[in-house]
C-alpha cells in the first residue's frame, strides 16, 4: 500500500506539467544529476515542500537551508527511501554550502500572512529576507533557476531582479514567480462547479499573484464548460483571487496556505527539471519577466527549456469580463513591481 501511495504521488507530480512529453516518466537511473536547494525548508511550506521533493525522481541532491530547524527536518526526510541525497544547512554562515552547485533554488522563506498584519508589514520583513538570500545566490550558484514563493511574489520577484542585475549575473530566463496555487485553486474550483473530472482541467492564470492581480482565463479553460453563468464565471474569479485569504481566515491566526503552496510549488520546480533536462513542451504560467503587457513582470503561460523560460507565451483571446480584469489589474501591479525594484535600490 506503501509503495502505491508513493507511486501515485510520483505520478501525480509528473503528470501535472501540461505536456504530453512530461507525461513520459523518466526513470532516476537515467535522469542527469540535480540539485534542488530550499530555503526556508524547515517552515509551513518548506517542510511538505522538502518532502515533495524527495519523492521527485529528478532530484539527486536535496539541500535544506533555514535560519533554524533544518537538522531535524533534513535528518526525516532522508530516512525516506527514494533517490536524493538529504543535507539540512543552518544558519548565515552555511547558506553558500546550501547553494553551491544548485540547479533550482527554490524560496519560501520568510513570514507569512497573519489576521491583523499590514501588507507592508509583511513586504518589509520579507524583502529583506529576500534579498540577502538573493545576494548569496549571485556568489554560490548565479546559473540557478530562481522559484520564488516568498510573498508578495509581484515585489519579491523584481527584488530580486535588481539584485542579479546589480551583481551582473541577472538572466531572465532563470527568475520565476511561483503562482501556481493560482493556477491549482483555478483548476479545483473550476471543475467543482463545471462537474467534470478534475485531473483532466487546465486553467490558465496570468497577471500577478495578490488579489485582483490575479487573472483566471476561464474562457480559456480546457475542457470548456458550456453550463457556467456569466455570475458563475464571477463568483469563481473571485474565489481564485481570495483563495489565499480563505485560508488564512480558516487557519485563525495560524499562517497561510502551506500544504496546498508546497504541492504547488512542487509541481513547478519538477516542471522546471523537466525543462533543464530537455523534456519538450514543458508549459506552467509563472510570474517572469515580459513584453506580454507594458509591464517589465506578467504571470502568463511560459514554456521552460534547458535555460529556464524558452519562451514566454501570450495571452491567447480574452473576453470582455477578462480584458476589464486585465485593464484593472495594471495599476496595481505596476505599483507592487515599482515598490520591489525601490527597495532593492534602497540601499
Ligand atoms: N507564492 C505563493 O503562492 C504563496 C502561498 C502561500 C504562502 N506564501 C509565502 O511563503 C512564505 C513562507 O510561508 P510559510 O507559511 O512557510 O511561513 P513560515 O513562517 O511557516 O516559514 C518560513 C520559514 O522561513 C524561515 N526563514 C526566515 N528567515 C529566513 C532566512 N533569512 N533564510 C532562510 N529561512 C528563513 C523561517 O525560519 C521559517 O522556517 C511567506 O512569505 C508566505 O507569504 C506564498
Amino acid at each position: 500500500m506503501r509503495t502505491a501511495m508513493l507511486k501515485s504521488i510520483r505520478s501525480s507530480l509528473q503528470k501535472s506539467s501540461s505536456t504530453a512529453a512530461g507525461r513520459r516518466s523518466y526513470s532516476s537511473e537515467s535522469a542527469p544529476e540535480r540539485k534542488v536547494a530550499i530555503l526556508g525548508a524547515a517552515g509551513g511550506i518548506g517542510q511538505p515542500l522538502s518532502l515533495l521533493m524527495k519523492l521527485n525522481p529528478l532530484v539527486s541532491s536535496l539541500s535544506l537551508y533555514d535560519i533554524a530547524g533544518t537538522p531535524g527536518v533534513a535528518a526525516d526526510v532522508s530516512h525516506i527511501n527514494t533517490r536524493s541525497e538529504v543535507v539540512g544547512y543552518m544558519g548565515d554562515e552555511n547558506l553558500g554550502k546550501a547553494l553551491e552547485g544548485a540547479d533550482v533554488v527554490i524560496i519560501p522563506a520568510g513570514v507569512p500572512r497573519k489576521p491583523g498584519m499590514t501588507r507592508d508589514d509583511l513586504f518589509n520583513i520579507n524583502a529583506g529576507i529576500v534579498k540577502g538570500l538573493c545576494t548569496a545566490i549571485t556568489k554560490y550558484c548565479p546559473h540557478a533557476l530562481v522559484n520564488m514563493i516568498s510573498n508578495p511574489v509581484n515585489s519579491t520577484v523584481p527584488i530580486a531582479s535588481e539584485v542579479f542585475k546589480k551583481a551582473g549575473t541577472y538572466d531572465e530566463k532563470r527568475l520565476f514567480g511561483v503562482t501556481t496555487l493560482d493556477v491549482v485553486r483555478a483548476k479545483t474550483f473550476y471543475a467543482g462547479k463545471a462537474k467534470v473530472p478534475v485531473a483532466g482541467v487546465n486553467v490558465p492564470v496570468v497577471g500577478g499573484h495578490a488579489g485582483i492581480t490575479i487573472l483566471p482565463l476561464f474562457s480559456q479553460a480546457t475542457p470548456q464548460a458550456n453550463n457556467l453563468s456569466d455570475e458563475e464565471i464571477v463568483a469563481l474569479t473571485k474565489r481564485t483571487q481570495d483563495g489565499g485569504t480563505e485560508v488564512v481566515e480558516a487557519k485563525a491566526g495560524k499562517g497561510s496556505a502551506t500544504l496546498s503552496m508546497a504541492y504547488a510549488g512542487a509541481i513547478f520546480a519538477d516542471a522546471c527539471l523537466k525543462g533543464l533536462n530537455g523534456v519538450p513542451d514543458v508549459v506552467e504560467c509563472s510570474f517572469v519577466q515580459s513584453n506580454v503587457t507594458e509591464l517589465p513582470f506578467f504571470a502568463s503561460k511560459v514554456r521552460l527549456g534547458k535555460n529556464g523560460v524558452e519562451e514566454v507565451l501570450g495571452l491567447g483571446a480574452l473576453n470582455d469580463y477578462e480584458k476589464q480584469g486585465l485593464e484593472a489589474l495594471l495599476p496595481e501591479l505596476k505599483s507592487s513591481i515599482e515598490k520591489g525594484i525601490a527597495f532593492a535600490n534602497k540601499s
